[in-house]
């Protein structure tokens, strides 16, 4: 048996109070330079591992060994989002039913039809964009908009108005709290106190009050015959009339979770997504030059884009590559083994005890990647993509709970890049110093862009 390396801690508390509140990905990061391939933190009396060497990844996909773990902060999440998709533990019925069951709510046929449904919406951001000439967006409040206001309408026909209105919707900031509380607990000793009595019961007040608001919306659609029946096909039309083999739909709960759940992983990670992609795209005038050039031999002014379009343009699928190589916008997935084993050359891991892969040091591991920490479109191109390991990219996870909304995100991400690039000039007028906000994913904070049109310019 080989000790796996861990930074020194103090005794009972191990490593906690090393850990920054706001920037615990960002700190793991820079502990996986230190200590390449493999190394262990001490959360008090729990001992987690996080891994970024692309072999012990390979090892830990071999689901007869291992499974998904849902700890903290996925497991705080449940209040939230019960046993939907992301939350639910691989044994629990639930999660072998609706992944089942909503396989079709992502597949190429429903993506078309969403597809209809995101254009309206990017046409939305870019008209408030036109109307205002030339002004400055906070690049994350804006995709964070965007993508709430996609999938609202794409998951459940709900308008949330993003655009007509500045203050956030009420349904958005309770569930941004919820995430970031269930983040935040990661280093918050759990000792009985009032805060931790008062944060439980907002989180409680908060989940409650987002249950009430999804469930309102399936009643209506349950006890509305001609709303089912006319409703297009979004992500609860196609669940509400999914069966299994013993002709057994989801429970209303269920419905509840999987709503609540494509809200919550449609958001946050793909908004995190647009705003990086956009901060590359402003840093790098050779990348922007490059990007906009295919979008304009694609989608020439004036052009509205088609499903078909979005397969014509893999200069900007290499940027999007790229951006979630270096910012995985989920950056850790667990796992844990069935039992005490060994991984790599003889690391102990006991049964339940979670094992990390750590994205943003897997893809950035000097080992696989030249300059890792740089920004280079080439990675992605098909030639050398083709030579990438394939346990040394997964942004999306891995195995059966790998991510079930990926297709959905590269739809939305790149209709919304190339329009944005088709209409806009993008200036970086006060010359932005990355600042990675941690909640449950990752994002740019305080990244504003100057964008002009470029109509107005011709
Ligand atoms: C850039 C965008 C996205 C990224 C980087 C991303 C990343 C991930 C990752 C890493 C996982 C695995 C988590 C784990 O093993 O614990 C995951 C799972 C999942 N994602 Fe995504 N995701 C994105 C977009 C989306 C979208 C748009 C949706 C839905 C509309 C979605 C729905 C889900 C669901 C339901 C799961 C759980 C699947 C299961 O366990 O059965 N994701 N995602």
């Amino acid at each position: 048996m080989i000790p796996i390396p861990s930074p020194p801690g103090i005794p009972l508390f191990g490593n906690l109070f090393q850990l920054p509140r706001l920037a615990i990905t960002q700190h793991f990061t820079q502990l996986a330079k230190q200590y390449p391939g493999v190394f262990q933190v001490h959360f008090a009396y729990v001992a987690a591992t996080f891994v970024t060497d692309p072999a012990l990844v390979a090892e830990l996909a071999d689901a007869k060994r291992f499974r998904k773990l849902v700890g903290p902060p996925l497991s705080t999440l449940r209040t939230v989002a019960g046993d939907g998709l992301f939350t639910a533990h691989s044994e629990e019925p639930n999660w072998d039913k609706a992944h089942k069951l909503l396989v079709p709510a992502f597949g190429q046929r429903a993506m078309r039809g969403y597809f209809d449904t995101m254009l309206p919406v990017v046409e939305q951001l870019i008209a408030n964009w036109n109307a205002s000439g030339d002004q400055d967006i906070d690049v994350s409040d804006a995709m964070v908009r965007l993508t709430f206001e996609t999938i609202g309408q794409c998951g459940f026909d709900f308008e949330f108005g993003l655009f007509k209105s500045q203050p956030m919707h009420p349904f958005i900031t309770t569930m941004t709290r919820a995430l970031t509380e269930s983040m935040e607990r990661l280093t918050r000793l759990r000792l009985p106190n009032p805060l931790w009595v008062a944060k439980e019961w907002q989180l409680r007040r908060d989940s409650r009050y987002l249950h009430q608001v999804v469930d309102q919306v399936i009643a209506k659609r349950r006890t509305e015959p001609e709303a089912l029946a006319r409703s297009k096909r979004d992500m609860l039309g196609i669940m509400l009339q999914a069966v299994d083999e013993k002709g057994e739909g989801l429970s209303d709960q269920n419905l509840r979770f999987q709503v609540l759940t494509f809200l919550i992983a449609g958001h946050e990670t793909t908004s995190g997504l647009l705003a990086f992609a956009l901060y590359y795209l402003v840093k790098q005038p050779s990348v922007l030059a490059k990007v906009r050039a295919e979008v304009d031999s694609v989608l020439p002014l004036g052009c509205t884009p088609t499903y078909e379009n979005m397969a014509q343009l893999p200069v900007l699928e290499q940027l999007i590559k790229e951006t979630l190589r270096l910012w995985p916008t989920v950056p850790i997935y667990s796992v844990a083994p069935f039992a005490d084993t060994e991984i790599g050359p003889g690391y102990p891991v006991r049964k339940n005890q979670p094992i990390n892969v750590l994205l943003t040091g897997l893809h950035r591991n000097p080992a696989v990647w030249n300059e890792p920490d740089s920004f280079d479109l080439e990675r992605f191109s098909v030639a050398n993509e083709a030579l990438v390991p394939s346990s040394a990219y997964k942004p999306f996870g891995s195995g059966e709970r790998a991510c079930i909304g990926r297709q959905f995100a590269y739809t939305e991400t790149k209709l919304a890049l190339a329009l944005i690039l088709q209409r806009f000039d993008l200036q970086d007028p006060y010359d932005y110093q990355l600042n990675v906000k941690e909640t449950l994913s990752l994002k740019p904070a305080a990244f504003v862009v100057r964008v002009s049109n470029r109509k107005k310019l011709n």
